[in-house]
């Protein structure tokens, strides 16, 4: 049996009163192993984000509990959060968002080295990290330094937040629609790079999709949500292959090519 690492416990979290009140998640159990790739899909407005915003500590839930780590998390304090978010990392639809537009490429991955401790090492100490991240992701170095994260590509932007998370080495990854902005060729290869960060790192990632199929491809574990519960629980084969919730079988009706291989 696998070590868990993170787990929900009848999660509600409820927006707005009255008539205007939204449940945006109900009630929803969830077990994360260490080293696992849990997909979480679902249609647009299912409670998909809002979930991840409790698991990564920036929503409180209205009701339910969270256990990290075998203990019920406490992030009740300004220090316990900031120690709590030390092992966590999130990279979000839009790539964005994640950087400052007017740092340079080479300030977002030295930034990278200065929260793990490289503050102190040598400029070719430095280099050498940053040169071993870009090559994780397939990126020269040379020709990304000295560009601002807006004169990359959608593609190179999405591979550049992979090299960061490849450099902070997070304990735990949660990946909300990153490859939605890209075409299917470099989805695949964003979807190759998240499986390379858990082989090579261990690291738990949690992707967050509506599509099923990228869902099937990538995960060890899937959780379908509809309208904030959680319908359909179980490994990608026992989900998506034999699904036992009138929902799932609807969500793959609408994926007819799920069991056919990727070509590209
Ligand atoms: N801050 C908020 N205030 C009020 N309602 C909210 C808030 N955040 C989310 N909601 C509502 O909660 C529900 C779930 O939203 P959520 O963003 O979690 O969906 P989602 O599954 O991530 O959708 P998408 O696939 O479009 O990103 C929606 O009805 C949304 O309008
Ligand atoms: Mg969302």
């Amino acid at each position: 049996m696998q070590e868990t690492y993170m787990q929900g416990k009848s999660l509600t979290r409820v927006f707005g009163y009255g008539a205007s009140k939204t449940i945006a998640v109900n009630n929803v159990d969830f077990d994360f192993h260490k080293g696992e790739i849990i997909s979480i899909v679902g249609e647009s407005g299912s409670g998909k984000t809002t979930l991840a915003k409790m698991v990564l500590g920036l929503l409180t839930p209205t009701t339910g509990e969270i256990n990290y780590e075998g203990k019920p998390r406490d992030i009740s304090s300004h220090a316990k959060r900031r120690e709590y978010w030390k092992d966590i990392q999130a990279i979000f639809q839009d790539p964005f968002s994640t950087y400052n537009i007017f740092n340079k490429v080479d300030d977002v991955l030295l930034d990278c080295i200065n929260l793990t401790g490289g503050k102190n090492l040598t400029y070719e100490e430095k280099f050498a990290k940053m040169k071993e991240a870009c090559s994780f992701v397939n990126l020269k170095f040379e020709e990304m330094t000295n560009k601002y994260p807006f004169e990359l590509s959608g593609g190179q932007m999405q591979r550049l937040m992979i090299a960061r998370i490849f450099m902070l080495k997070p304990k735990l990854l949660i990946a909300d629609e990153p490859t939605s902005m890209i075409d299917a060729c470099s989805r695949a290869t964003i979807l190759d790079f998240l499986l390379k960060l858990r082989d090579d790192i261990g690291m738990t990632i949690v992707f967050i999709t509506h599509d099923i199929g990228l869902a099937y491809y990538i995960s060890d574990t899937v959780y379908i949500m509809e309208h904030g519960v959680i319908v359909e629980r179980g490994t990608a084969d026992e989900a998506i292959l034999h699904p036992k919730s009138d929902y799932t079988k609807r969500l793959i009706g609408d994926v007819p090519k799920i069991y056919e291989p990727w070509e590209f």
